[in-house]
């Protein structure tokens, strides 16, 4: 049997539809974004942000509806995200939902986040093998899990302090870069790499060499305000590059450390950060060079940031209904089992 599951994402400031079969092949997909505002302002206002999110979520349903020729009546069930997330953003896809559900009597899905995004890699995809070890970096988080079955994920390590992202996007602001920072930064790199093969070492790699899984970003910032005093002119595509290294060395690092300590069939990158091409490159080179023997699979870019595809796909494989009275928001909903 075939299910479709409708699929609603607005933990933040994409505005996700898509109706997903079973959990690999897209069938209508619409994203609405309010980055556009959010550039105006260096980063995310909250409050505009829901705002917007109210604006776009009936539209992206209808055209989902539309690209896949069908009705709500026709799917089997709903899924939509209920953390982590902000919460007037999360309130607008989940009261959505629980209205949609209620009036078609479908069944309705709540979604985690952060692993949903790990699911990016099984859309079109159906040749990943269990256990996987996931690298899932986005704007809010960077974690390393440990995923043993669907519904069975464990966290290896997580950051201290900022997410990849979030340093990405911190960096870019001090360089005078567009919100988001992250693929701002990764263009103005790509030109430095081009002209140069200087050694991009200029910035510290915290906890490099300490052996264990955690990451820490915030240093990177203070580094790159403290190198900016220095100097009469700056260099943004020099910093740019040297700010992507640092980041994507660090992450590396780490995962190796994962890689090596558990054994896994699979490794699976995920999260915004997870379309940067020097990341991909980096840890491609590593796993192959250190003859780790873990296949490796990364999501398609246009999935890597936040949508609803992923949402549908984590919701066909660990369908769990549960009752819509007891489904609510969660802004802070964590992995509680952590490995080591
Ligand atoms: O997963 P995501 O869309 O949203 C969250 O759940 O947070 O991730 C957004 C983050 C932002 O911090 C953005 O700067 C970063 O992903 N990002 C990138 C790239 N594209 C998005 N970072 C590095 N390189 C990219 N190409
Ligand atoms: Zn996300």
């Amino acid at each position: 049997m075939k299910m479709k599951i409708l699929a609603i994402e607005t933990s933040c400031d994409e505005t996700g539809c898509a109706i997903v079969e079973n959990g690999k092949k897209v069938l209508g997909e619409s994203l609405a974004s309010s980055l556009a505002l959010h550039k105006e302002t260096g980063g995310i206002i909250p409050e505009r942000a829901a705002r917007e999110q109210v604006k776009f979520i009936i539209p992206v349903i209808k055209e989902a509806l539309n690209q896949a020729s069908l009705k709500i009546s026709q799917v089997d069930a709903l899924a939509v995200t209920v953390g982590p997330g902000l919460i007037g953003s999360l309130l607008v896809g989940i009261e959505t939902a629980k209205t949609l559900a209620y009036i078609f009597s479908k069944p309705l899905i709540p979604v985690n986040h952060i692993i949903a995004h790990i699911y990016a890699n099984w859309l079109n995809n159906d040749k990943i093998l269990l256990p996987a070890i996931c690298l899932v970096v986005s704007g809010g988080h960077t974690q390393l899990i440990f995923f043993k079955n669907h519904g069975d994920y464990y966290l290896i390590g997580e950051t201290r302090d900022d997410a990849a992202g979030e340093a990405f996007d911190k960096t870019a602001r001090i360089l005078g870069l567009p919100y988001p920072g992250g693929p701002a930064i990764e263009k103005e790199a790509e030109k430095f790499l081009k002209k140069s093969s200087q050694k991009l070492n200029l910035f510290p790699r915290p906890l490099k060499g300490r052996g264990g899984f955690d990451f820490s970003f915030s240093g990177l910032k203070t580094a790159v305000i403290n190198y900016i005093k220095k100097q009469k002119k700056i260099d943004k595509e020099f910093l740019a590059a040297q700010i992507q290294e640092a980041i994507v060395d660090s992450l590396v690092e780490r995962t190796f450390n994962a890689l090596k300590k558990f054994p896994a069939k699979t490794f699976l990158l995920a999260g915004g950060v997870a379309a940067n091409k020097r990341l991909r490159e980096k840890l491609y080179k590593k796993i192959t060079e250190e003859k780790i023997k873990t296949k490796i699979i990364y999501p398609e870019i246009k999935h890597c940031t936040d949508n609803a595809c992923f949402v549908g796909s984590f919701a066909f494989f660990n369908f769990k209904t549960v009752k819509i009275e007891n489904i609510r928001a969660n802004p802070n909903l964590t992995l509680v089992k952590r490995l080591v």
